[in-house]
């Protein structure tokens, strides 16, 4: 069955399991196996040069490819209807190749302002010292990114729920704007992965991952993707020479004319990724190990029920701490008092996300008790593990950020934030119980 097939047909719980891998003819190995190796033979001279001018597909170096982590690739894919997938090292590593692979020194991106901070401090430090201008907004109204766009945009960029504050944008807005501009809509759709969400139902044309986090699902291996919807026209306005020019350091590939979505490509669709690939994978290195590609692959096979899982216990989580007497506020989008709660009720079928912020009345130090008393939740700067977490982050993920870009990301001294996990309801519900009471009594150390 070809992937296209089984887009098609086939459930997502279906393809979580099976999409890209089938047991090879030597082995018969059910699960994906873990292919430890650098590079690969080749057959014969012309197979060797046939690879290397992507006149045939096939594994040339892990760097590029790995025929475990393109299970992987496969699988996501498939999973979002999409023609491609590069996985990458990281997140991070997903995020910056993404940019980097269409944008130049001189250029500039328009992007909401309330991202992970790690994307913060990425767009407004690193990239600023390659000359890419950064255009933050307050991306609760498309007509704030429209405002920012000139003839030196290259793309559109913001997140699928906002971290801790748990808002739900506008998406099929802000895709609009990108499109009318005739450019591509990155959304960085980690903590609603499918099935909660599928970006490209919603006019993104480049959905960018954190493999660490639902995806994975486990907390065990760091990892990102960069998935290619696959019908972008590259070649609107002439401002993507990267992709529709020969490219100088591939031996003049064109990527459009080989790759884009059109009838004479050799491989429709996948003009974004191949790129990615061949150019910044090859030159920056940022691959996934083979080793994180099967650990991740284990957690896909579970996504679809884990995801809705972590949402149901989120939502039954959130309605407790409304009602709890030590808190003074939860931003849960799944509330009916958030201010995204309708958009978040009609984009997101099955909730919006597990990951959000609250309140603690007390403020700061009666934060850092709570941190202190927890004890089934466990205290650490990563989300979407399948147990449940919870961090201060004014004082941790977010320290790096001025107190401006803090307020912007909406991140206050009070802030807990909270990654619900798979545990029993009642024992997580419990644990921050006795840790909020413990935190607002007057002999809490
Ligand atoms: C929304 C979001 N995007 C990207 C990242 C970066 O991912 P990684 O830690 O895998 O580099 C994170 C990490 O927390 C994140 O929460």
């Amino acid at each position: 069955m070809s992937n296209t097939e089984e887009t098609r047909k086939t459930a997502m719980e279906t393809l979580a399991l099976h999409a890209g891998h089938q047991p090879d003819n030597d082995t018969l190995s059910r699960a994906v196996p873990i292919y430890q190796t650098t590079s690969y033979v080749f057959r014969d001279p012309e197979h060797a040069a046939d690879l290397f001018a992507l006149r045939d597909f096939g594994n040339i170096y892990t760097r590029l490819m790995n025929p475990t982590t393109d299970a992987l690739e496969k699988r996501l894919a498939a999973m979002h209807g999409a023609t491609g997938c590069v996985a990458t090292a990281s997140g991070m590593a997903a995020i910056t190749y993404t940019i980097l692979n269409i944008t130049s020194s001189g250029q500039n991106i328009v992007a909401g302002s309330n991202l992970y901070g790690g994307t913060v401090t990425l767009f407004t430090h690193t990239l600023r010292r390659l000359g890419i201008e950064v255009r933050l907004v307050d991306s609760s109204d498309p007509a704030n990114f429209e405002k920012e766009i000139d003839d030196k945009t290259r793309l559109l960029y913001t997140e699928s729920i906002g971290n801790p504050r748990c808002n739900v944008d506008d998406i099929d807005g802000i895709a609009e704007v990108a499109h009318k501009y005739k450019l591509p809509f990155v959304l960085d759709n980690t903590v609603s992965p499918p099935p909660l969400f599928n970006p490209f139902d919603h006019g993104a044309d480049i959905a960018v991952y954190s493999l660490t986090k639902l995806i994975g699902g486990h907390g065990t291996s760091v990892g990102g993707a960069v998935v290619e919807k696959g019908d972008f026209d590259w070649t609107a306005k002439n401002k993507f020479p990267e992709i529709t020019e020969p490219d100088p350091s591939y031996h003049g590939v064109n990527f459009w004319e080989a790759f884009g979505n059109h009838s004479e490509a050799v491989a429709p669709g996948l003009a974004f990724v191949l790129k990615l690939r061949t150019g910044l994978l090859r030159d920056m290195g940022g691959c996934l190990s083979p080793f994180n590609a099967q650990q991740i692959l284990l957690g896909v096979e579970t996504l679809p029920m884990r995801a809705k899982q972590h949402c149901a216990n989120a939502q039954k989580v959130a309605e407790f701490l409304a009602r709890h007497e030590c808190i003074s506020w939860v931003n849960y989008a799944g509330l009916p008092d958030h201010p995204d709660h309708e958009r978040a009720s009609r984009l997101f079928r099955h909730g919006p996300g597990a990951v959000f912020g609250m309140g603690i009345k007390g403020g700061t130090e009666a934060g850092k008790k709570f941190i202190r008393s927890v004890q089934l939740c466990s205290h650490l700067a990563n989300i979407l593990d399948a147990k449940s977490l919870v961090i201060h982050p004014a004082s941790t993920t977010h320290q790096q950020l001025s107190e401006e870009e803090q307020k912007q990301a909406g991140v206050t001294p009070d802030l807990i934030r909270i990654s619900v996990g798979l545990e029993a309801v009642e024992d997580i519900t419990a644990d921050l119980d006795q840790a909020l009471r413990k935190a607002l009594s007057d002999d809490s150390g």
